[in-house]
Parts: C-alpha cells; sequence; structure tokens
C-alpha cells in the first residue's frame, strides 16, 4: 500500500536551511546548473548552514564525488 507521499510523488527535502527538494534540484541540474555555486545562485540549496553540501555534491554531474545510493532508494534496494 502506497502512503500519501508515493501516491504523489515523494520529494526529499535536500536543503532544509531554504527548503529545497531533491526534485528541484534535479530540475536545476538538468536548466544547467553544474557546480555548488550554480545551485547557490539557482535555488539558494547550499547557502545555509552547509550540512546539505555532501548530498548536494551527489546530484551534480561529475563532481568526483563517491557514489551513493539513490535518496529514493532503501537500504534492501541499495545493497
Ligand atoms: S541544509 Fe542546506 S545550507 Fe543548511
Amino acid at each position: 500500500m502506497l502512503g500519501q507521499s508515493e501516491r504523489k510523488g515523494s520529494r526529499v527535502i535536500v536543503c532544509h536551511c531554504h527548503r529545497v527538494s531533491d526534485r528541484k534540484v534535479a530540475r536545476a541540474v538538468a536548466d544547467g546548473c553544474a557546480s555548488l555555486r550554480d545551485l547557490r545562485r539557482e535555488c539558494g540549496a547550499g547557502g545555509g548552514c552547509g550540512a546539505c553540501i555532501p548530498v548536494l555534491r551527489t546530484l551534480l554531474p561529475d563532481t568526483g564525488a563517491p557514489s551513493v545510493p539513490s535518496l529514493r532508494e532503501t537500504p534492501h534496494e541499495a545493497a
């Protein structure tokens, strides 16, 4: 049984300081953002405490960051 968030299409807030979701970051990347600076300028993500920066790096293309499971994968799916 799907929860309400799955029915509507779930999203994860990746930057709590600026309430930026993974979808908004993905949209910004699709629109050409290729760096943390671009993301900060486009949607504010990463412009506060900085705690989200490791996650933002994984969502950017070709950052050289180590691969981590998708935010949408459960630990079982990522194994
Ligand atoms: S959580 Fe993104 S800057 Fe604080």
